[in-house]
């Protein structure tokens, strides 16, 4: 077989050697720097998609790149028998900048920090001596916590399970934002934890509404359950704190974090509060890449420049200015029924008569010059790297009103 070498001849490859459950825009990224890439035929893109919301500080930081260079020259991986420097200060580090916990788990994406904060739950429900069918996860409907077996449950998306049935018990879904069908879901004493997303990604980027996160923690203490939050996509500054949750004024007994933590290089992590973080012992859990030191390198300089004055700072200025100018685009061009979310996670959402039309829109953007993502058929949605520039907001706005122009 000849070597592939047109863009064309990559596109096709990817088509037949990878497993089909990805449909790729069709273009071959070859370096970033910033909030701008370029692919193999030298095509500049503007970036608010930022890997799914991972690049947070853009593509190329020269911190990021220094701390991998420095300790790929010293150690790799070590696994979880042996103690190495990086993941524990990040651990120390994570531990401190949450405010609430006393442990961390370090893994390798978000999918395995949600799997271990369902297998810590349920541990700790066990520890307290409640049988299993006492110990339900109350997730809730629109939400997204990843693609494994009982993360996928947790998702309580009916697209996302299908086919793959049995899915684990003990799980039970309750519609977002409303307190009262919470309080009803929790009133048999049954419930062991609810897991929620700060403010739903994959969803439709769906905040929580002000004030619901308070009620969900009140009734968790009420009913001596755990809140864990999900903010493997809302955390690391994306909503213009370092957690989305601290705008909720409420405390965790768990977080799950992944995505910008590692600022492109995976990484995940799962925090745990006093009440639950003595709940697995020797043996109960692991996973041979969590810690790597070259992610725990990267994530300790990520979680530093993440969580700077400087980056929050950036994050309410280019939200402000994002959304403006969204609502200034969409004024001629009526495609919006409104645009929610918080900080730099917006999402555009379509009014109905142009419901289902986001793919196509998509294309456009990137055909001229702009990747953006979906959430959900009918979102756009803007994650950009938190350190974008004016001038790259308003030169992805003005790609993204002429794409537009054209749908
Ligand atoms: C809120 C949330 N939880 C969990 C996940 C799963 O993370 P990963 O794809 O790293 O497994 C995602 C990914 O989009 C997410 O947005």
């Amino acid at each position: 077989m000849t070597q592939p070498s047109t863009t064309a001849d990559l596109v096709a490859l990817g088509q037949q050697r990878y497993l089909p459950v990805y449909r790729p825009r069709q273009v071959i990224l070859e370096r970033g720097q910033g909030a701008r890439l370029w692919d193999r035929d030298g095509r500049e893109y503007i970036d608010f998609s930022a890997g799914i919301a991972v690049c947070g500080l853009g593509h190329g930081d020269p911190d990021l790149v220094a701390a991998l260079a420095e300790q790929a020259g010293k150690l790799w991986h070590t696994s979880n028998v042996f103690y190495s420097e990086p993941p524990l200060r990040l651990a120390e580090e994570l531990a401190a900048a949450s405010r609430f916990a006393s442990r961390v788990f370090l893994c390798n994406s978000g999918a395995e920090a949600n799997e271990a904060a369902i297998k810590l739950i349920r541990k700790w429900a066990t520890a307290q001596g409640r049988e299993p069918s006492r110990r339900v996860i109350v997730t809730f409907r629109g939400s997204f916590h990843g693609r494994t077996l009982a993360a996928v449950t947790a998702t309580a998306q009916p697209k996302y399970q299908a086919g793959y049935e049995p899915l684990p018990g003990g799980f039970r879904y309750v519609d977002f934002n409303d307190a009262t069908a919470l309080e009803i879901a929790m009133a048999c004493g049954d419930v062991a934890a609810v897991l929620v997303e700060p403010v739903q990604g994959e969803g439709g980027v769906m905040p929580a509404e002000p004030g619901f996160l308070r009620s969900v923690r009140e009734l968790c203490d009420h009913h001596g359950a755990l809140l864990a939050l999900d903010e493997i996509q809302s955390g690391m500054g994306r909503t213009g704190t370092l957690f989305a949750h601290w705008q909720d004024q409420v405390t965790p007994d768990i977080v799950t974090l992944a995505k910008a933590l590692g600022g492109g290089f995976p990484i995940g992590a799962l925090l745990a509060g006093p009440k639950v973080a003595e709940a697995m012992q020797f043996g109960d859990h692991g996973t041979t890449f969590g810690g790597n030191p070259l992610a725990a390198a990267v994530a300790r300089v990520a979680l530093r420049k993440l969580a700077s004055s400087e980056t929050m700072a950036n994050v309410t200025r280019q939200a402000a200015a994002l959304r403006a100018g969204l609502d200034a685009l969409d004024g001629n061009l009526d495609l919006f029924s409104g645009v929610r979310g918080r900080g730099l996670m917006l999402g555009a959402v379509l009014k109905p008569e142009h419901a289902g039309r986001v793919g196509e829109l998509l294309d456009l953007a990137a055909e001229n010059g702009l990747l953006l993502l979906q959430a959900g058929p009918d979102v756009l949605r803007f994650v950009p790297p938190l350190n974008i520039s004016d001038a790259e907001v308003s030169e992805g706005l003005e790609r993204l009103r002429q794409a537009l122009a054209r749908a």
